[in-house]
């Protein structure tokens, strides 16, 4: 496991306690174990949408729902009084990782919009205005995405040099919330920092992601179903990897954008391939029309991130989907 950098800023003799919102969630809930793991104390933020089965949420936070150490606050950060989370966390240091969101391209468009103005936007408003007069908060975490670099041909995408022009709505609300982020921190000192993640996967991953469609659709037997001619790439990266970088770039606190990249990037007919070599058979696969708003090509640069924290992906490919086969199996099987 990646090695840890201190982190700053905190009052010695102060409990620490650490916000997750959206820790119901596929990153949110394995953010929530690893800290409860190192004997962290964590609280929880989730209001359960159902854009996929809530019992799929419950069941990621059964662990943790076990621990002493871990406190859920059901609420909707869009429309809740947030004096809750002043309840909950008291006087003590706090770093905060803000991952609640309404995730996903496709079902951006259209009247959903509005469902992603409210917890990508609004949501992020709200709790960044409940951060900046909390008392002792060290540390501000931002989920944005590589969606709000948009369809670039200049790869890879630094998040220095390209100019951040989403190509879906659902970027749009992203680059909103980071902007967001940027400004409470340039007017208010917010100790802040925002990870662009490329193409998270792994146990628990949603059930509208690539993979987990595909790796259910070949155990249940079924094609598996392609966007487009399969030759569009992703940066993908493990959800384990992910979580170090978090952990790691907690300790970066001027407003910083940083990509998160796992250095796996690879067309999605090659992850098929090594899909079937993993499951010792090919599965049918049918081609269905592209769909807007995705993007043909992702590829993180992580130079800045490895300069800014010395985090490196250290997942292939090969291990994190085995990894997400082996998880998906014993789900099927349960
Ligand atoms: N999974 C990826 O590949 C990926 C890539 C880039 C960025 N991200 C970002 O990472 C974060 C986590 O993504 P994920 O894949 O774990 O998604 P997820 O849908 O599994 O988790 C998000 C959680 O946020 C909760 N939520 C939504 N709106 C809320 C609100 N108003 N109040 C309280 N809770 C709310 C949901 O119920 C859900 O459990 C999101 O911010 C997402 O935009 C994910």
């Amino acid at each position: 496991m990646f090695s840890l950098p201190g982190l700053p800023g905190f009052r010695k003799g102060v409990l620490l306690v650490h916000l997750v919102t959206g820790a119901a969630g596929f990153i949110g809930s394995s953010l929530t174990d690893r800290l409860l793991a190192e004997g962290e104390r964590v609280i929880g933020v989730d209001c359960f949408r159902d854009y996929y089965s809530p019992s799929v949420k419950r069941a990621n936070l059964s662990g943790a729902l076990g621990n002493a150490s871990f406190t859920l606050l059901e609420l909707d950060l869009s429309t809740d009084s947030l004096s809750r989370l002043s309840d909950s966390v008291g006087r003590e240091d706090l770093v905060v990782y803000h991952l609640a969101a309404q995730a996903g391209v496709r079902r951006s468009w259209g009247e959903s919009f509005e469902v992603y103005t409210r917890d990508n936007v609004t949501a992020t408003q709200r709790l960044l205005e409940w951060a900046r007069s909390a008392e002792g908060l060290s540390s501000f975490v931002y989920a944005s995405s590589s969606s709000v670099y948009g369809n670039t041909a200049e790869l890879p995408m630094r998040e220095d040099a390209s100019v951040p022009r989403p190509f879906s709505p659902y970027g749009v609300t992203k680059l909103a919330g980071e902007s967001l982020v940027r400004l409470y921190s340039g007017n208010y000192g917010l100790p802040s920092v925002s990870l662009r993640f490329f193409t998270v996967y792994g146990p628990r991953q949603r059930p509208d992601m690539a993979f987990h469609r595909f790796i259910s659709a070949a155990l249940g037997g079924d094609p598996i179903e392609i966007y487009g001619n399969g030759s569009q790439t992703r940066d993908f990266t493990y959800v384990d990897d992910v979580i170090d970088a978090v952990l790691a770039a907690r300790a970066v606190t001027g407003g910083e954008v940083l990509n998160v990249g796992g250095g796996n990037r690879v067309s999605l007919s090659e992850a098929v391939g090594v899909l079937a070599d993993l499951m010792g058979s090919r599965a049918e696969v049918r081609q269905m029309p592209v769909q807007k708003g995705d993007v043909r090509d992702t590829l993180a640069s992580t130079e800045l991130i490895e300069r800014a924290t010395g985090w490196k992906p250290s997942t292939d490919l090969r291990k994190g989907l085995a990894a997400e086969l082996d998880w998906l199996s014993g789900a099927s099987e349960a």
